[in-house]
């Protein structure tokens, strides 16, 4: 089998004495959505934070392309090829529209190809094209998630990490971000999404994983999941946390 672009391997993560990650295992196979599905803290976004960087696992290992990468720093990390669209989108509200997409490439050095792909760019989010000079924090929430997602692919990005990209947008921009995943991803992006929606997260994933309480407690393929009453079971409270400890 070939090696997983991204994988975690018996990852436990602390804040401070607090235990989030309970020996957390899973694989990102190259050109594949994968979906890390879960309830309210049961540690999806911190799970984002330590792929990125953002905070260290006590121990396991994070590996990208074959390599470890906990114990680089994030901009190290974005070099290697991993990009994210973080939850709550955090874009630099002061300034443009176009300052924040060029903001992505900052990695990068070189100007033809950040051209292209500044060109590239417009063509996929047209809603970005049109507000360019506008400051980013008077965009709407789904313009506000659009420009996330461009910029998170300025950096070219074999993998796209993105934390809840749905939440709060309205139902045709969820269908904008969902169908935007399934293009890039056709055109060789592969995406690790964290979602609470696990029946639209599952609709576009090839594959997710279940966490509750710092533990995967289900992976498969998304089509199976879909069909799992314990899927529904997990999002409506304690059902699999009983099931799974007795
Ligand atoms: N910086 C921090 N310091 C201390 N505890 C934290 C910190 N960040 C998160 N936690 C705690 O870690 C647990 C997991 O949080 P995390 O944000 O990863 O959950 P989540 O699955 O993304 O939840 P949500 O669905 O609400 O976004 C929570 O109990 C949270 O309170
Ligand atoms: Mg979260």
């Amino acid at each position: 089998m070939t090696e997983p672009l991204l994988k975690l391997d018996r990852v436990d993560t602390y804040y401070g004495q607090i235990q989030v990650h309970f020996g957390v295992s899973l694989e990102v196979p190259h050109g594949e959505i994968v979906s890390l599905l879960g309830g309210n803290a049961s540690g999806k976004s911190t799970a984002m934070k330590i792929i990125l960087g953002l905070h260290r696992p006590r121990s396991g290992t994070i590996s990208f392309d074959g390599e470890p990468i906990n114990g680089l720093l994030t901009p190290q990390i974005v070099r290697r090829g991993i990009a994210s669209v973080p939850e709550a989108r955090r874009l630099f509200g002061d300034m443009s529209v176009r300052e924040n997409l060029l903001m992505g490439a900052f990695t990068r050095r070189d100007r033809d190809g950040i051209a292209q792909d500044y060109e590239r760019m417009l063509e996929l989010f047209p809603r970005v094209k049109e507000r360019l000079a506008q400051r980013a924090g008077t965009l709407s929430g789904g313009e506000q998630q659009m420009l996330a997602m461009a910029r998170a692919l300025m950096s070219r990005p074999k993998l796209v990490c993105m934390d809840e990209p749905t939440m709060g947008l309205s139902p045709l921009y969820v269908d904008k971000v969902l169908d935007l995943i399934r293009t890039l991803n056709q055109q060789g992006v592969t995406f690790f999404m964290v979602e609470q929606n696990a029946s639209l997260a599952l609709q576009i994933a090839h594959r997710g994983y279940v966490l509750q309480t710092g533990r995967v407690v289900l992976s498969g393929e998304a089509g199976a999941l879909l069909g799992d009453r314990r899927i529904r079971d997990a999002y409506l409270g304690g059902a699999l946390a009983a099931e799974t400890a007795s």
